[in-house]
């Protein structure tokens, strides 16, 4: 079946849709992204998804060329016609735009470059969940600006591709001897029967996937902190977790070729992982 995307204006079928050479996402990495899930053809958290793209827009001073309104028409037309009620993942970019000769400098007029992909979700494996996963931990190397969603990806890409080069799913990164977060996903601890995540800082991505973890946590009335991890708090943990809204809640196991508290996933992580499903399920039916 075609795969149709949206591209400035027009739904099109993935293998014909073009941009310029001269487009500054392809020049410079210049533009933003959002990674939005889709369960049973509605998307998932879409009002956090939004205010998080306008945070980045704002941050790297392009303009939202679309009111909300239209991003969801948009966005609602595209999984109709992709992967209707079925799970999936909308990848939406907004570059700055075309150029007329390279130059890093800019003109603020410029039209941005949209584009906006549906495909059919993919889960992790089943025994990513019974078993957990491997990480390890790296120096973070990236900018200081992690809390804008950059199509900008080169260290995360270096980052995930060393983990998977060592025989682990991701990199939990180490700044200033804090644990900040994956190269594509957000950290979770749990010591003595508290979960513990990274408070939102410059330096880290605010995640939708955690955000709506916490939230759970206050509905339920599960201790939950937001309080810095350090780097000997996380070896010494007794559960760990990395969160993303493909992956959802994902229990690390391994943590550099050690056993992470039994070396199975935890039971704090069964529990929330079980409220994280019933969340979604009442979202989906209001
Ligand atoms: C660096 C980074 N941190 C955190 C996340 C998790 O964000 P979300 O839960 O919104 O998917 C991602 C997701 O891709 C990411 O790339």
């Amino acid at each position: 079946m075609t795969n149709f995307v949206y591209l400035n204006g027009e739904y099109i079928p993935a293998d014909e849709a073009k941009v310029s050479v001269l487009d500054r996402g392809f020049m410079f990495g210049d533009g933003v992204y959002e990674v939005i899930p889709v369960y049973s053809g509605h998307a998932f958290a879409i009002e956090g998804h939004m205010d998080r793209l306008q945070r980045s827009l704002d941050a790297v001073e392009i303009k939202n060329p679309l009111d909300i309104q239209v991003w969801q028409e948009i966005i609602n037309h595209l999984i109709e016609i992709n992967t209707g009620n079925q799970d999936a993942m909308i990848y939406l970019q907004l570059t700055r735009g075309v150029m007329e000769k390279r130059d890093h400098v800019f003109s603020r007029d410029m039209q941005p470059t949209i584009l906006i992909m549906c495909q059919p979700m993919e889960y992790p494996s089943q025994d990513k969940n019974t078993k957990g996963i491997k990480v390890i931990t790296r120096d973070d190397n990236r900018w200081a600006d992690c809390f804008i969603k950059s199509i900008n990806l080169l260290p995360n890409v270096l980052l995930k591709q060393f983990a998977v080069d060592h025989d682990a799913v991701e990199s939990i990164l180490i700044r200033d001897g804090l644990a900040i977060e994956g190269s594509a996903s957000n950290l979770f601890i749990v010591k003595d029967d508290i979960i513990r995540t990274p408070p939102i800082s410059r330096h880290m991505l605010g995640g939708i996937t955690r955000e709506v973890i916490l939230k759970i946590c206050s509905n339920e009335k599960i201790v939950a902190r937001e309080i810095v991890v350090t780097e000997d708090e996380l070896h010494d943990a007794d559960e760990v977790w990395i969160t993303s809204s493909t992956k959802e809640i994902v229990p690390v196991t391994t943590l550099n070729q050690h056993k992470v508290g039994q070396g199975v996933p935890g039971p704090k992580w069964q529990q929330l992982i079980e409220l994280y499903q019933q969340y979604k399920q009442s979202v989906m039916r209001s």
